[in-house]
This record gives structure tokens, C-alpha cells and sequence, in this order.
């Protein structure tokens, strides 16, 4: 594993755009697995700017995403299809047909499911997948327990997680219980794996989850058995690593 150590989170934002950028130079109708949270939004601003200065050229490009709150419209502020239009697609010349989001609104979770299985497989699997780390080792929505072979599925949020997703509701009631992820069988079979983290608060998840034992308690300890993982994480998240 490649573990690049960056000053700050914005330091940490400009190195994981310049690794996305290579990735995009290098091969213009790449897939880029994306994520949400506030861990990549000033990635996301990054590449936007350089895609403005007419460095980056999205238009061949596909995009997949990890994970989408199930029966949470696209029109919702809190859905990750709004989140992704706002902070990215809205900003650059990516193909509205090219991005793919699991369908929050698809009832059925075996259907949703199966359709972004489905698109992953066409596309041929996911050039640069990219991560951000939950507070209790989840990647995606993969909460610790998750058996390992699971492709997209549909999960129930920890309480832990719910609490952590709130502070984007207005009450906790509001924060939805389930989502569908992509599943760390989906993401382990992406060719290149970047992680994002920052901040002191997750130093005692990097610790466990790559220097500890690989194990489904921390869902990103697995990540210790991919071939191509750079974790770009900032000094305080590095603190106990
Ligand atoms: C959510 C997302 C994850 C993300 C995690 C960490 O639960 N489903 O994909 O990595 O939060 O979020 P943040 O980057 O805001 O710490």
C-alpha cells in the first residue's frame, strides 16, 4: 500500500485530484468509482477549477457511485444524486448519461441492486475507485459486520452512522436507516483504490483498519489485501498510523 502524507485537508484534496487527473489523462474513457461526504468535496472543487482552466476533459469519462439513502429522491438535498450534481457534475463536461448512482427510489432493493451490478459489469469495472473512511471503519455504506463477498446490496445503517450522517438533517428522525452500497467485493474488484482521510478524529480507524488484523469488525482493514491502494490521509488522521 502506498500511503502518501499530506500537510492538511486541503493539501490532502490537491494530491488526491492530481492522482484522479492522472488517472484521466492517462486514460480518457476511464471509470472513476465516486464517493460522497465531506471528505471529498474539496477534491471535487479542485478538479473542478482545473477542468474550468481547461486542463481535464470529463467527456469520455463514466462515472459509478458507492452508494445512494434508499427512498431518497434525486431531487432531495440529503441524496447522494444531489450531492453529486451539486459538488461535480453540475461543473464539468461529464455526460448526464455517463454517471451512475444507485436508485434510491427503486423500491425493490434486489432490482436496484442488481441494475448497478449490472453497470458496473458493462462499463468493465472501475479504473480508480475512490474512498472516504467512516468513523467506525465503513467504506461506502459497509458497516462492520458486512460479509466480504457482497456485491451492491441493500444495508441497514448503524446507529453510529445514522448519528454521524444527522448533522446534514434537520432532525434524526429524517436521517433514512437504509441505503444500497456497492459492496467490498465491488470495490475490492476495482483496478486502483484511492482513500481519503483527514482529520484527528479518524487517527484510531486508519491505525485499525491497516495496521490491525484484516477483518470484517473494519470493513476497510481489507483494503490491506488489494493490489493498488494509496491512502492520501493528512497528518492528524496519520497521528496513531
Ligand atoms: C458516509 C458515506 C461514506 C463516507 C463516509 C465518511 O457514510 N456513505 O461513503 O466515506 O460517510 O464521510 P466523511 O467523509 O464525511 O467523513
Amino acid at each position: 500500500m502506498n500511503v502518501i502524507c499530506a500537510k492538511n485537508y486541503e493539501d490532502m484534496s490537491r494530491k488526491a485530484a492530481n492522482i484522479i487527473s492522472a488517472q484521466i489523462i492517462m486514460k480518457p474513457d476511464c471509470v472513476l468509482g465516486l464517493a460522497t461526504g465531506s471528505s471529498p468535496l474539496s477534491a471535487y472543487a479542485t478538479l473542478i477549477d482545473w477542468y474550468q482552466k481547461g486542463d481535464l476533459d470529463f467527456s469520455k469519462v463514466s462515472s459509478v457511485n458507492l452508494d445512494e439513502y434508499r427512498g431518497l429522491s434525486p431531487e432531495n438535498e440529503q441524496s447522494y444524486h444531489y450531492f453529486m450534481q451539486k459538488h461535480l457534475f453540475d461543473h464539468i463536461n461529464i455526460r448526464p448519461d455517463h454517471t451512475y448512482i444507485p436508485d434510491g427510489m427503486e423500491p425493490d432493493a434486489k432490482k436496484a441492486c442488481k441494475k448497478h451490478n449490472d453497470i458496473i459489469k458493462k462499463l468493465g469495472g472501475i479504473d480508480l475507485q475512490l474512498l472516504g473512511l467512516g468513523l467506525n471503519g465503513h467504506i461506502g455504506f459497509n458497516e462492520p459486520g458486512i460479509a466480504f463477498e457482497k456485491e451492491t446490496h441493500c444495508v441497514d445503517l448503524t446507529e453510529s452512522t445514522i448519528a454521524a450522517n444527522s448533522r446534514f438533517f434537520s432532525s434524526m428522525e429524517e436521517v433514512p436507516t437504509q441505503a444500497y452500497t456497492m459492496g467490498i467485493k465491488s470495490i475490492m474488484m476495482a483496478k486502483k483504490i484511492l482513500m481519503i482521510v483527514s482529520g484527528e478524529k479518524k487517527a484510531d480507524i486508519v491505525a485499525k483498519a491497516f495496521l490491525g488484523p484484516v477483518t470484517p469488525a473494519v470493513p476497510a482493514s481489507i483494503l490491506q489485501m488489494h493490489p493498488d491502494v494509496t491512502l492520501v490521509a493528512d497528518e492528524a488522521a496519520l497521528s496513531a498510523y
